[in-house]
């Protein structure tokens, strides 16, 4: 039978969940920037993982701030987000059109994220984890920022082509 669960243990779960998650993507986000071939993007990854890894850590803060003890689980979606990417990069060769791609799969990660750290920050603020929710409103800026740049990079990569095929058709004009 189900039982009745309190906020604080669903707190618990959402950041067990979230741990789970964030400790995959220091794996994958290392992958993604050797898959991709637009140094600036892989730096990117790169930067983000360095990111990711401070997160873990300031979860660890979460804890002992909020005075509560994680759960061992693995975050399932997390586990598929990652799978798509590695799916993207088994499928495509290396290149821009893999890169759009690479820019996709992160960018469905980064939402996973803002929506699970934006659910964490409103349950602390419920619970009183004054500190816990200014820790974990930290990674959800650096989310966002992150998401944001990926955006730029899926917009500039869009730029590009219609610039190519612009100078294709003008080329093809004049002669
Ligand atoms: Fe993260
Ligand atoms: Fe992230």
């Amino acid at each position: 039978m189900a039982q009745r669960k309190t906020v604080e243990d669903l707190f618990v779960h959402l950041l067990s969940d979230i741990y789970s998650a964030e400790k995959q993507l220091t794996k994958a986000l290392a992958k993604l920037s050797r898959a991709a071939s637009d140094p600036q993007l892989s730096d990117a990854f790169k930067t983000h993982l360095e990111e990711t890894q401070g997160q873990v850590e300031r979860i660890d803060r979460v804890v002992e701030t909020s005075d509560i003890r994680l759960k061992r689980m693995k975050c399932v979606a997390m586990e598929g987000l990652i799978e798509e990417g590695q799916e993207l990069i088994d499928e495509i060769e290396k290149g821009p059109v893999l890169d759009a791609g690479l820019v996709a799969a992160a960018q469905k990660v980064e939402h996973y994220e803002i929506a699970a750290y934006g659910s964490l920050c409103a349950l602390g603020k419920q619970l009183g984890f004054a500190e816990g929710v200014k820790l974990l409103k930290e990674t959800l800026e650096e989310e966002k920022a992150t998401d944001l740049k990926l955006t730029e990079f899926a917009e500039r990569a869009g730029n590009e082509k219609a610039m190519q095929e612009k100078g294709t058709k003008e080329k093809a004009g004049r002669t």
